[in-house]
């Protein structure tokens, strides 16, 4: 059930949402009772999710993460829950939280709730809660850390240095969270390993160009039901992610704008047939705009003043900073007219954000398609048994899993979709690794 205050109505009125959560010694969730949709979606998730269940059933017999504390801060859904069992099928304990106020899925988090793992999470959550929950999971002191967006890692760095004694890696799952990853090497401020799932070849084609293309355009269609076709569609950012929506929303009928800052990017997005043009251009001529970007602001409000009426904006990059809504705010007061759809109302004319510029996919859909996060997830999942196997050998830097991983990866995949690829001959192999055979 989803309960909407107009707290305007009530300035002196402090809204504790967590108050209406269901609670356990170890859980606190929407309403436990949601456990049997949860149970059903997780049945269907793992239908589509065949190369991680592979991974889960070799964990079964091998159990590689026995003794091995697992906490993490992902998108709390179906395909989340399968790793989750994943995990604990390798012989890990458990602890859970959302990595994003908008994205759990609630029946996800009660029926993790009721198999007795640590979970922490709700849709909806307060900044307050987000954090305590983090807590929540740093308290469990993990072994290994798996975050989307760095904000685990990042808390760990700032306030509980004194657990990282006993934390052999982590491991992260987006373009965002690499980049904060980065920026804490290059400041000499990472304390232990950290592997870059999220630059797994398998991980990148599927989950930010495939996945990411779909579902953003399904999160945006669920919050407006607008028609793509003959629309202006304007894609900000035009990295794996940007590519895969600018692909989804052209096969659509619409016609898809890029807007860029990388030299390189801009011209591949030029030659795949896109007009590319600068934002303040891009504004006055979209009617739906995407961004996809990990930066900040790239939708600012001298774009959105120059906007077509009825203009209808959508982040789909990790952190609701892409899109200026706070200045948005302090010139218009937000209607809510239906569920992830606010309308402003700037100089006259109607300006429509969805799910209040948070992640699109996850705030209003439901993320990624179960086949494109069972790549993702066999990403995380054989990276912890990488971080073990390797315990005490990896530097405190960001790495990549070694190509043989990936390549396992994407084998798993292609068998579960049921495709057989070639081999090289012994000839052919021979010629590749030479140089003396020419014309
Ligand atoms: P990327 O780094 O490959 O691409 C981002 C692009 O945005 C770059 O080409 C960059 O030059 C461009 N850019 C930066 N500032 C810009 C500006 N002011 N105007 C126009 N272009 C600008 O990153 P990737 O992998 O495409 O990810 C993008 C974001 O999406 C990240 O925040 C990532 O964490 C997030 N993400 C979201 C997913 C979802 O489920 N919604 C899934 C995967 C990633």
């Amino acid at each position: 059930m989803e309960i909407y205050i107009n707290i305007n109505k009530f300035p002196n009125v402090k809204v504790i949402i967590g108050d209406f959560m269901d609670k356990g010694k170890n859980y606190e969730v929407k309403d436990i009772k949601l456990a049997g949709q949860g149970r059903l979606n997780l049945e269907i998730a793992e239908s589509r999710m065949q190369a991680l269940m592979k991974v889960k059933e070799r964990f079964e017999k091998e159990k590689p993460l026995k003794g091995v504390r697992v906490g993490l801060a992902l998108h709390v859904t179906k395909e989340t829950g399968i790793l989750v069992r994943t995990l604990i099928a390798g012989g890990a304990e458990v602890a859970i939280t959302g990595c994003n106020p908008l994205s759990t899925q609630d029946d996800v988090a009660a029926v993790l709730a009721e198999e007795g793992i640590k979970v922490w999470a709700y849709k909806g959550e307060t900044k307050e809660d987000y954090y305590r929950y983090l807590n929540n999971v740093i308290s469990f002191k993990p072994n290994i850390t798996i975050d989307d967006g760095c904000d685990l890692v990042s808390e760990i760095h700032k306030k509980h240095q004194n657990l990282i004694k006993n934390i052999i890696a982590g491991c992260e799952e987006t373009t965002t969270g690499i980049i904060r990853l980065r920026a804490m090497e290059k400041d000499k401020a990472l304390k232990y390993p950290m592997i870059a799932v999220n630059d797994n070849n398998t991980k990148h084609l599927l989950d930010n160009f495939y996945g990411t293309g779909q579902s953003t355009i399904d999160g945006i269609l669920r919050a407006t039901n607008v028609l793509f076709a003959g629309k202006n569609v304007v894609v900000v950012g035009y990295g794996s992610c940007g590519k895969g929506v600018s692909l989804r929303a052209k096969g659509m009928g619409s016609n898809v704008i890029v807007t860029e800052t990388d030299s390189f990017r801009a011209l591949q997005a030029a030659l795949d047939g896109y007009r590319v043009m600068p934002m303040k251009e891009a504004a006055k001529i979209g009617d739906i705009f995407i961004t996809v970007t990990g930066n900040k602001n790239v939708i600012d409000i001298s774009h959105i003043k120059s906007m077509k009426d009825r203009a209808i904006l959508a982040n789909s990059g990790h952190f609701d900073a892409e899109i200026n809504i706070k200045e948005l705010k302090n010139i218009s007061k937000p209607r809510r007219v239906r569920p992830f759809l606010e309308e402003y109302n700037v100089n006259g004319k109607k300006i429509f954000i969805c799910g209040e510029g948070r992640l699109i996919n996850l705030a209003a859909a439901e993320g990624h398609p179960s086949e494109v996060m069972s790549t993702s997830f066999c990403g995380q999942a054989l990276a912890c048994e990488y971080a073990v196997k390797n315990k005490g050998k990896i530097p405190n830097k960001v790495i990549q899993l070694p190509a043989e991983i990936d390549d396992h990866i994407a084998q798993l995949q292609i068998e579960a979709m049921g495709i057989e690829k070639d081999t090289l001959t012994i000839e052919q192999k021979k010629y590749l690794e030479s140089w003396q055979e020419g014309t």
